[in-house]
């Protein structure tokens, strides 16, 4: 994970730090997260590019549980 920080809306100065963060705390659909953080309500140019933020966020919460999931079997296996 990159600790450089990207303004995604500059609308409402919005990074994808606050996207990312935002997504981790349940606002997972577009409508949520741009209720949450602003974005996308002003010139709507950031859409795009906050919905691919998202996708990895959620990509990360998937792989999270993924690994959670397996570590999980193997601790009740052993
Ligand atoms: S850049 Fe996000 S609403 Fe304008």
């Amino acid at each position: 994970m990159s600790k450089r920080i990207m303004y995604v809306c500059l609308c409402h100065g919005v990074t994808d730090r606050d996207i990312r963060q935002s997504v981790h705390q349940g606002a997972t659909t577009m409508s949520k997260l741009c209720k949450r953080v602003g974005c996308g309500t002003q010139c709507g140019k950031c859409v795009a590019h906050v919905r691919q933020v998202r996708d990895l966020a959620l990509a990360e919460i998937n792989d999270r549980m993924a690994t959670e999931a397996r570590i999980g079997c193997r601790f009740h296996t052993t």
